[in-house]
């Protein structure tokens, strides 16, 4: 990791939804979970669907909106079929009620 990176307002991430931003180069999706924010990366590892409009599970998995296979949110591990690759997450911190990816 080389820095954080300020990438939005905290109240900007929908309760228990999804949001995409953009941080030097990379196209990043950040979820509310219960409170939290996380990260990953916003491209689907099987077929590149953005997954900032896929759909939050009641288990805290993201499902792509193309093929509908799933990830861990907290780890990006790939849960069901067709994704076989994890997905790259990133650490979340809130300041000042600002949101920053470590990049
Ligand atoms: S593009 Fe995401 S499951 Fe196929």
């Amino acid at each position: 990791m080389t820095g954080w990176i300020d990438v939005c307002a905290a109240d900007e991430v929908p309760e228990g939804g999804t949001l995409l931003v953009h941080a030097q180069g990379e196209r990043i999706c950040l979820y509310e979970l219960g409170g939290q924010v996380f990260a990953t990366h916003d491209r689907c590892t099987h077929a590149s669907a953005s997954l900032a409009d896929g759909f939050i599970t009641e288990d805290g998995a993201i499902e792509c909106p193309i093929h509908m296979g799933t990830f861990d949110i907290r780890t990006g591990k790939a849960l069901t079929a067709p994704c076989t690759i994890d997905l790259r997450t990133y650490p979340v911190r809130v300041v000042d009620g600002r949101v920053q990816v470590g990049l």
